[in-house]
């Protein structure tokens, strides 16, 4: 059985990200993302300097296709993302004026929010990686430096009254490796809910390299965000160990909490470990080998939908 199959079961949404539209050019690519996955993600094609390289002139054609298969394949996908500390057009880095940043923002989210179908692309990365990735403050990027700390508010702000259904995350990276980021986004994330700030979840990355995160980890994270209202999904998960069996020990323990803590929206940052189909060429760390036969990772995650 496929693993959308016994995600389902679970009603658990099982999603691939990192996905290329031009990859949907091979037939058993596009066959094996169907077959296993219910959601989808683009992998560099939503960001603000893909999408819109020149203020007001968007290039909307790989996005829309990628929309496309999801609709014709019973899919949904994520909007990843709407603003990050990376890849953002010219124009954005050049603003100094608040106003102007504000209005660029709102312009932007609206014009990509509207785009598609509130169905289909239902959850949105609104901020991704605001801290420093190994922890210690916000990063200060062309937001933080223009708007200051109230950016991450404000983003959330205007992606609500942009669509008031959709789910809105924030997403981040190590913070199931690294407790002093754990709590900084914690800290963050609790002070967004204080002050009515309308966030649905926290997406974690979970980029995993050499080692998964410590038994109790995730569920811990689950809990604590639950307590606030707030769900939590994985959102980009891969596994670079370059030892097989390692890598497949670490996808099958994290699964396993990962369904137990009840958490109902997994995706993996693409599935094949073809060549440049992955952002860590040569690490091997998906769950399908250069020719999609699922490998030994493939069989841990299945096992953990299926038997948890
Ligand atoms: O499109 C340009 C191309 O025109 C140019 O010739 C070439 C030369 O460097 O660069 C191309 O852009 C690259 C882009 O991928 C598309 O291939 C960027 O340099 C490169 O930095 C970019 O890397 C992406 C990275 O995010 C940064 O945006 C990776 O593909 C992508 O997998 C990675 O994904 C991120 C998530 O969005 C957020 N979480 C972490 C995750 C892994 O880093």
């Amino acid at each position: 059985t496929s693993l959308r199959h016994e995600a389902a079961k679970r009603d658990i949404l099982i999603g691939s990200g990192a996905i290329n539209p031009t990859y949907l050019d091979d037939p058993e690519f596009a066959a094996v993302l169907s077959l296993q996955f219910e959601s989808l993600s683009p992998e560099n094609e939503g960001k603000w300097t893909f999408l819109e390289k020149t203020q007001g002139h968007y290039n909307w054609t790989s996005l829309d296709r990628l929309v496309d298969f999801a609709e014709s394949n019973d899919m949904v996908v994520k909007g990843h993302g709407l603003i990050s500390s990376c890849c953002n057009p010219d124009y954005v880095l050049n603003m100094t004026d608040p106003t102007a940043l504000r209005a660029a923002m709102t312009a932007h989210f609206e014009a990509f929010m509207h785009r598609y179908d509130s169905k289909t692309v239902d959850r949105w990365d609104v901020v991704t990686e605001a801290l420093e990735t190994m922890g210690g403050g916000l990063q200060d990027n062309i937001f933080h430096k223009v708007l200051g700390p109230g950016y991450i508010a404000e983003a959330f702000r205007i992606a609500r009254a942009a669509i008031p259904e959709a789910k809105l995350f924030i997403n981040e990276n190590l913070v199931e490796s690294l407790p002093d980021k754990r709590k900084e986004l914690y800290d963050l994330v609790s002070g967004l809910v204080a002050d009515g700030v309308p966030v649905d979840g926290v997406a974690l990355q979970m980029h995993i390299t050499l080692a998964a995160p410590l038994p109790g980890v995730l569920t811990d994270i689950v809990n604590s965000y639950k307590a606030l209202g707030l769900e939590v999904a994985i959102a980009e998960m891969d596994v670079h160990t370059l030892n097989d069996t390692l890598t497949t020990d670490i996808y099958g323990a994290v699964m396993q909490e990962a369904v137990s803590a009840n958490i109902t929206d997994i995706s993996f940052w693409g599935f094949t470990d073809k060549h440049l189909y992955t952002w860590l060429p040569g690490a091997k760390p998906l769950m399908f080998d250069e020719e999609y036969n699922p490998k030994g990772a493939f069989y841990a995650v299945h096992d953990a939908l299926e038997k948890s």
